[in-house]
């Protein structure tokens, strides 16, 4: 057995090592200056309590952008020189969110040992490569981000670090096969366990979703299907679970081998980076497709977020989880004994909450993040969550999950088809939601992100914005000189949210205008950025009556639209005539 040594090596701090609950996400050349990675793991390590490192089972793997494989043998050497029993990768490094989630939380190692927390290596949707984005996290034993209390720790710890403990003899270790190594170091036996980056994820998968019927689906002539990973993880999935398991053809994946570069792209799920799948689902006014596949979907870099297409059709995040909600009980058998709760971010439309209301079920409105789900989740009130910036999920593991959301809506698309399958008329994506409008009423919905505006600017824009909402008189002056046929605002604040689990006070989590017919305008700045500030400007309308439920959205916002631009003075604020991305 190869031996080791742990030394210890004098550092000193490097300024800005905060890490929000998505980790810490900075440029590659800021992450490959010497120490600076280190530095930030030994401070989590030293953040930890001891029983979470010395004899410690961790994970570490990825989304597989540049930089990981080195970070991966870094890690390794530290864990090995702090204490760490063993260290869990997925092969080559690759480990979806969702699933570095669900091996904390089910994977055995073959001795029994269990994981107690994982370093993702991630900056999610974030471009990869050289002059691109790296991204380090840490999740607990419950498979979630680490808490706020954790994340301050570590930052605190950045700042006063003075040395690292790293096993600089330890060789490299092959990630690229399966199997356990094992070495002998001062404080016992290390292990590191390459194991298949799918196992598990499937296996959790098969435990929710009836496969057979989402086989009998894909089996269907007319039932056509894409997905495109963006050249993220979700490619190591993709096959496994739509082809091998599924049945799907193999051409139906695009982009689907995880690059470290993502191919050059932006691996982020939306109608303006996913370019190849919007065309394909004839979704592309300059390229008209002759007969797109009937479901489409693409996920992001770490394969959390996820965005779903029928053919010619939008889903938004907003419907999609609000549509999952409302059939999972009948075409889900995870939630055939019914929901404990549903929630979604504060920004994300009301559709959620008229399911909520319609079947009589706990609701929670938290501020945008995950973690907020999370303690939710862990207090067994809610099963199913969502957010308009394409995160989907359920109570099955502790972070959004983009390819759960895809058999989500495959699940609905059998149980709606299951009387079905000769292939006759098909119960297509758009028939489902626009069923579900006709239900519920639609809530019509568009985001606005004005990218990489002046930090500066972008600061004095919402100052002016909380400043208007001192008078609500004042405001509606102001929106009837600008659009006399939109209604008034009867309420105007800045979203607080109260921890219903640990009484914990957010505050300052957006700028809402609700107007009394139920429309809402909300800006908020983007907290997942590395460049400039992102401005979101979030707008919302109700139609109940069904018959009004059919229109094109933009359209339909156009004149809140012009409220919202000229309320907020986006133009003189920010020099933007438009935004970056419209969602
Ligand atoms: C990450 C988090 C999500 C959150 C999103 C918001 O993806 O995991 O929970 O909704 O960031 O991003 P933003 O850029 O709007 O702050
Ligand atoms: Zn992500």
């Amino acid at each position: 057995m190869v031996m080791f040594k742990a030394s210890r090596v004098e550092t000193t701090p490097f300024d800005g090592q905060k890490p929000g609950t998505s980790g810490l996400r900075k440029k590659v050349k800021v992450f490959t200056q010497p120490n600076y990675l280190h530095n930030f793991v030994q401070s989590t390590f030293n953040a930890l309590s001891a029983a979470k490192v010395k004899g410690a089972t961790l994970v570490v793997s990825g989304d597989g952008r540049y930089f990981s494989k080195d970070a991966i043998q870094i890690i390794i050497k530290m864990s090995a020189a702090n204490g760490v029993r063993r260290v869990w990768v997925g092969q080559n490094g690759l480990l979806s969110t969702p699933a570095v989630s669900a091996v904390i939380r089910e994977r055995v190692g073959a001795d029994g040992s269990k994981a107690s927390g994982a370093f993702i290596l991630t900056a999610s949707h974030n471009p990869g490569g050289p002059h691109e984005d790296f991204g380090i996290k840490y999740n607990m034993e419950n498979g979630g981000p680490a808490p706020e209390a954790i994340t301050d720790k570590i930052y605190e710890n950045t700042k006063t670090l003075k040395e690292y403990f790293i096993a600089e003899d330890l060789p490299d270790v092959d990630i690229s096969a399966t199997g356990i190594t094992s070495f002998r170091g001062p404080e016992g036996e290390f292990d590191v366990d390459v194991f298949d980056s799918a196992t598990d994820y499937v296996k959790l998968m098969k435990s929710i979703f009836d496969f057979q019927s989402i086989q009998k689906l894909l089996a269907c002539p007319n039932f056509t299907f894409c997905y495109d990973a963006l050249h993220g993880v979700a490619g190591a999935y993709a096959k496994p679970i739509f082809v091998d398991e599924l049945g799907a053809q193999e051409s139906s994946l695009i982009n689907c081998t995880p690059k470290e570069d993502f191919g050059g792209g932006h691996p982020d799920p939306n109608l303006t980076y996913a370019k190849e799948l919007v065309t394909r689902m004839g979704l592309n006014k300059e390229h008209p497709q002759d007969n797109p596949p009937e479901f489409g979907a693409a996920a992001d870099g770490d394969a959390d977020r996820n965005m779903v297409l029928g053919k010619r059709f939008f889903v938004t995040p907003s419907d999609s989880v609000a549509i999952i909600a409302a059939n999972a009980v009948q075409a889900i058998p995870y939630f055939s004994s019914g929901l404990k709760g549903v929630a979604r971010s504060m920004p994300t439309s009301a559709a959620l909450d008229v399911v909520a209301k319609h079947l009589n079920l706990k609701f929670f409105e938290v501020p945008t993040g995950w973690k907020f789900f999370g303690n939710l989740m862990d207090a067994g009130l809610c099963s199913v969550c969502g957010e308009e910036s394409f995160g989907t999920g359920s109570d099955h593991i502790r972070e959004k999950d983009g390819i759960w959301a895809v058999l989500a809506w495959l699940s609905i698309l059998a149980f709606r088809n299951k009387d079905n399958l000769d292939g006759k008329t098909l119960v297509t994506v758009e028939d489902i939601v626009r069923q579900h409008w006709a239900t519920f009423g639609r809530h019509y919905y568009t985001r606005y992100d004005y990218e990489n505006v002046d930090a500066g600017s972008a600061k004095e824009l919402m100052a002016h914005l909380v400043k208007l909402q001192s008078s609500l008189p004042e405001v509606n002056k102001i929106i009837k000189g600008i659009q006399s046929d939109v209604s008034a605002v009867v309420k105007a604040d800045e979203f607080e949210y109260k921890d219903p689990v640990d009484g914990s006070i957010s505050k300052h989590q957006g700028i809402r205008y609700l107007f009394e017919d139920g429309s809402r305008l909300v800006f908020r700045l983007s907290g997942t950025g590395s460049e400039g500030a992102t401005i979101r400007l979030y707008i919302e309308q109700y139609e109940k009556d069904s018959s009004k439920t059919g229109r094109d959205s933009q359209e339909a916002l156009a004149p809140l639209v012009g409220v919202a631009l000229k309320l907020s003075k986006m133009h003189e604020f920010t020099g933007r005539s438009a935004p970056t991305v419209i969602t």
